[in-house]
């Protein structure tokens, strides 16, 4: 467990149980280093501080989950990540490498390593499913057309969508939309994919499918994934680690277990799920 200042200078209790043998977490392997690490970010829209000093390591091959009230930043957060809005100050590095500075060729790059399904999906309405997966595609120069054509059959297939090439956003459910976000997301073989509430209004059904399918990508593909959600059976269902949004930085950075003991009373009540409660704590 990271130690993370709490927001209210309380200690975080260090007796999270034992956890099952022989499951160590993609954090605990020996030698893991962080492939993304956010030092010291700040953030500001005008006179709105979103982030005053904002800290966070994500590890290959994690789930991190992001939890946090709404309006707390957490969207900004995979924002400012993959380059789509640019720190105040402080660092961010992704693969080694300067995110705050890279100019906007070198974003395009990362957005190649780095994807992110979008809150709502963010589909193109007017384009068919086809067209909106093979967007990111042409845009990474990814191959010839049939190359293409192919890589589009295998994420609908791996979204379990086969057939729906040819559909416009407005004909799918929500579950739907959103698989097809995630086919979009993954059609360039990101290595880290960043999900920002995929769960959010979509039915139980769904949201198991969901899920399943970032639980997949993980143990299939070695992918690492940010998620951020408000769902806490997706949290503990996903989670290797999670990070809380709290006073404009993480306020708590741990194991599912860590949350489940830690002395923070807006933590516990999220996670036990108190969040109107937490809203007005903000
Ligand atoms: N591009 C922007 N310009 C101005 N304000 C923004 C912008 N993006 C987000 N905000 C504000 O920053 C705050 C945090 O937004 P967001 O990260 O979307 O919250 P959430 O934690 O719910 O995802 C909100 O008050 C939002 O209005
Ligand atoms: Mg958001």
């Amino acid at each position: 467990m990271t130690h993370v200042p709490a927001a209210h200078g309380r200690p975080l209790r260090d007796t999270a149980p034992a956890k099952p043998p022989g499951t160590l977490r993609p954090h605990e392997l020996p030698g893991a280093t962080p492939i993304i690490r956010f030092r010291g970010v700040q953030k500001a829209f005008g006179k709105q501080v979103i982030y005053e000093d904002l800290n966070l390591d994500v590890f290959p091959g994690e789930t991190l989950t992001i939890i946090g009230g709404s309006g707390v930043g957490k969207s900004v957060m995979l924002k400012l990540l993959i380059g789509l809005l640019r720190t105040d100050a402080g660092s961010i590095q992704a693969f080694g490498q300067e995110v705050t500075t890279l100019p906007e060729r070198e974003l395009l790059h990362l957005r190649g390593k780095v994807a992110m399904l979008f809150q709502g999906a963010a589909l193109f309405d007017s384009m068919s499913v086809e067209e909106n997966i093979k967007y990111p595609l042409i845009e990474h120069a990814w191959g010839t057309e049939a190359e293409m054509d192919r890589r589009v059959d295998e994420v609908l297939e791996m979204v379990d969508m086969p057939g729906a090439q040819k559909k416009k956003p407005a004909e799918l459910s929500g579950g739907m939309r959103k698989r097809v976000g995630l086919a979009r997301a993954i059609a360039i073989q990101p290595e880290v994919i960043l999900y920002d509430e995929p769960t959010t209004g979509l039915d139980p059904i769904n949201v198991r499918r969901i899920n399943g399918l970032i639980l997949s990508l993980q143990e299939r593909l070695g992918v690492t994934s940010i998620v951020v959600t408000h769902d806490m059976d997706t949290v503990f269902t996903i989670t290797d680690r999670l990070a809380m949004v709290y006073g404009k930085r993480i306020a708590f950075e741990g194991t599912p277990e860590d949350a489940r003991v830690a002395d923070l009373r807006y933590l516990r009540e999220f996670v036990q799920g108190g969040y109107g409660t937490l809203d007005e704590d903000l």
